[in-house]
Parts: structure tokens; sequence; C-alpha cells
């Protein structure tokens, strides 16, 4: 019996030990995303514009949410919705509307740029 569990731990640790090597390979540091120099002018603006104006600008104000210049954009970082919409973290409705979520790291902008203090630079 001893031997049994001795064998089952060492058998255990071996595959925990492959599962992480695996693991290393397969996911290769997925945190290199860059947030150091976010600003609203080069990082906010763009994604902004890729992604949300086609539905939220002064033309076609979709759900009374305009992000088409730094004063409107500033009402949703303050209420949390901007980034709570793209987060999908049930604190706002999911954005954008019927389409794909934004990868991570375009998410990570955006919450470093409002937790930033959403400035206008
Ligand atoms: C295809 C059109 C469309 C796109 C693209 C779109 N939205 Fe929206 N958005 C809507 C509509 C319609 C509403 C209002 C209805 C609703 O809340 O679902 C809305 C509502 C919102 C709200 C208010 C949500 C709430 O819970 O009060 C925010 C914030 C928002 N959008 C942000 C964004 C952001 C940020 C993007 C880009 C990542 C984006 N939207 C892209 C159509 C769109």
């Amino acid at each position: 019996m001893k031997k049994y569990i001795f064998g089952l731990t060492v058998c255990f640790i071996s595959i925990s030990a492959c599962n992480y090597d695996i693991g290393e390979k397969l996911y290769p540091k997925a945190t290199t995303c860059d947030t150091t120099n976010v600003t609203f002018k080069n990082t906010i603006q763009p994604i902004l514009a890729n992604n949300c104006v086609s539905c939220h600008s002064t033309g076609f104000t979709q759900g009374g949410v305009n992000l088409d210049s730094y004063t409107n954009v500033a009402i949703w970082a303050k209420n949390g919705k901007l980034y709570g919409s793209m987060a999908h973290n049930g604190t706002a409705s999911p954005m954008p509307k019927g389409g794909n979520k934004l990868d991570d790291c375009t998410i990570q902008k955006v919450k470093k740029w409002v937790d930033n203090g959403y400035p206008n630079n």
C-alpha cells in the first residue's frame, strides 16, 4: 500500500511537471501587453474609432452614447461603462454590439487609461 501511494505521488508530480512545460510552450508569456504609454490620442481614440464610433458618434448616437470626442468619452470613462462594456463584466451592455469582444490587451489599455483618471493626453 505504501509503495502504491508513493508511486502515485511520483506519477502525479511528473504529470503536473509535464503539463507545466507544455503550458509554457503553448502559451509563451501571454502577458506581453505593453500598457506603459497609453494616451487618449494615440491609444484610446484609435481603439474607439476602429470599433465603436460607427455606432457612437454625433450623427449616429446609439443608446445615447457618443464616443467621438474626449469630453464625450470622459462621461463613459467616469461612470465605468466604457471599460465595463468592453470587458463584458456584467456592469454594462456588452460592446461592440453584435461583434466579438475586443482582445484582452486592448481592453487592458482602456482599463489602464481609466484607472489613471482618463487624462486628456
Ligand atoms: C453595431 C453598433 C454598435 C457598436 C459597433 C458599438 N455599440 Fe455601444 N451600443 C450600441 C447600442 C445599440 C447601444 C444601446 C443598447 C444597448 O445598451 O445594448 C449601445 C450602448 C453602449 C453603452 C451603454 C451601455 C450601458 O449599459 O448603458 C456603452 C458604454 C457603449 N455602447 C460603448 C461601446 C463601445 C466602447 C464600443 C466599442 C468597443 C461600442 N459601444 C460599439 C451599439 C453599438
